[in-house]
């Protein structure tokens, strides 16, 4: 599918965004294991959580949905059973990587696959810790889907993470629960902690002191009804174009602020960004709050070191708008990007080259000058959703209509990004 987009003069009004993906995914997967019913609402409405819908009601667990509120029926630690056929997590690396540590731990061989983007992606990270709990998985080339994995008993280890990862700590945490006694899982950074809130929330006995988590064996977990904040990486395409289109003026509402997230909202106002926090509220232990932004002018800055991991969902958007900025934007300690749903430090330079922007790559980032003039283009998603909804933005300032091909990239986390954008862009006259 291609996508026209013309100049925008402004954007303005009230967004509602969908549930966020990471929330969503372990909702649905913890759920599936608790005893009794979970409801869910605003679940994530992207392509990528409906991978992980399909795996569970795969593995014996009946799911109904109606519009963005999920029902699942868990039927305890070990309700799954043995899939009939493999299991499909598309394009989601979330969905593999954490489904592998329950997966592992069940007594019965199941094997899971993606789509082609998936199917490069490594998967050794989750291997390797979960080897250590006494898995036996077979991959491609010994790291890469699809994976058979042989399940069974699991050991609780103490694993210090080599890369930030939420998934990686995610999927051991997962394997833990099915484990006797404690699972220690150390991280060099601190990674989203969603997987640490929504275990608690269903029951499980957790602790986290700095930057290590001790996860007790076997807890026993509980349905529950659950609440999805809007996702602040879908946010973040707004919260720039915002920032980009002179005039604008945005309420983004209901946005989750989980502080292991929000490096976004932070490296936006360290660099001048005029972003307001309207409110802020706790559910189900996370934090959901409306964000305002008008467009501004930006300093531009560098991304580097714990910020590039905290932010390396939203580099691409943030490339963007530093091509936009005073000074320009330095991306450095960002290596990660390249192995994402596709390599993002080639697929954004490639678009920037398209728009006549001037962009330094380099193997573990880039650099972007400030300042530069946005032209219409012919651009291209690759495949790969946050890099369709990053140039869409763009877009919006470039200097006639752009297209974007293969836009419907975007459903695997936001399907609804078009509509919203259109409701929200006014064209330029
Ligand atoms: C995610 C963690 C991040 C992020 C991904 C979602 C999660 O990946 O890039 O989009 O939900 O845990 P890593 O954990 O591999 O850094």
């Amino acid at each position: 599918m291609q996508k026209i987009i013309r100049p925008a003069s402004s954007l303005s009004g009230v967004v509602v965004l969908p549930g966020d993906k990471s929330i969503s995914h372990r909702y649905a997967m913890i759920a599936s294991l608790a005893e009794g019913v979970s409801t869910i609402r605003n679940f994530s409405t992207g392509a990528d959580c409906h991978s992980t819908l399909g795996c569970v009601q795969g593995l014996g667990i009946q799911v109904e949905e109606e519009g963005t509120l999920v029902t699942i029926h868990g039927r305890g630690l070990n309700g799954w059973s043995q899939p009939a056929a493999d299991l499909d997590a598309g394009n989601s690396g979330s969905t593999i990587r954490m489904m592998s540590g329950l997966l592992a731990a069940q007594p019965f061989t199941s094997r899971i696959f993606g789509d082609e983007s998936l199917s490069r992606r490594p998967m050794d990270r989750v291997m390797k810790p979960l080897a250590q709990m006494g898995a036996r998985i077979e991959a491609r080339e010994n790291r890469f889907p699809p994976l058979t994995i042989h399940g069974g008993p699991l050991k609780a280890i103490d694993y210090t993470l080599p890369v930030a990862s939420a998934q990686v700590k995610t999927c051991v945490l997962f394997g833990g629960l099915f484990a006797e006694g404690q699972t220690i899982v150390r991280e060099p950074i601190r990674s989203r902690d969603h997987t640490e809130i929504a275990l608690r929330e269903f029951g499980a006995d957790l602790k986290v002191a700095q930057r290590v988590i001790t996860l007790e064996g076997r807890p026993t977990l509980t349905g529950r009804e659950l609440t999805v904040p809007s996702d602040l990486s879908s946010a973040a395409f707004f919260l720039v174009a915002g920032l980009l289109v002179p005039g604008s003026n945005l309420v983004i509402q209901g946005v989750g602020l989980n502080p292991t997230r929000s490096s976004l909202l932070d490296f936006l106002l360290s660099i001048g960004a005029p972003i307001q926090v309207l409110k802020i509220e706790s559910v189900n232990g996370e934090l959901i709050g409306d964000i305002r932004v008008r467009h501004a002018p930006v300093r531009g800055g560098v991304i580097e070191g714990d910020l590039a991991a905290g932010l390396i969902d939203e580099i691409p958007v943030l490339a963007v708008l530093g091509a936009a900025s005073e000074e320009g934007l330095v991306v450095r300690d960002a290596q990660e990007l390249r192995i994402k749903e596709t390599d993002r430090i080639d697929t954004v330079a490639e678009n920037f080259r398209r728009m006549g922007i001037q962009v330094e790559v380099t193997p573990d980032g880039m650099r972007v000058p400030g300042r530069q003039k946005f032209r219409a283009a012919g651009f291209d998603s690759f495949g790969d959703h946050r890099i369709a909804m990053a140039f869409a933005v763009a877009a919006l300032r470039g200097d006639g209509e752009s297209t974007i091909d293969n836009a419907e990239a975007a459903s695997v986390s936001f399907p609804e990004f078009w509509n919203i954008l259109d409701l929200a862009a006014c064209a330029s006259a």
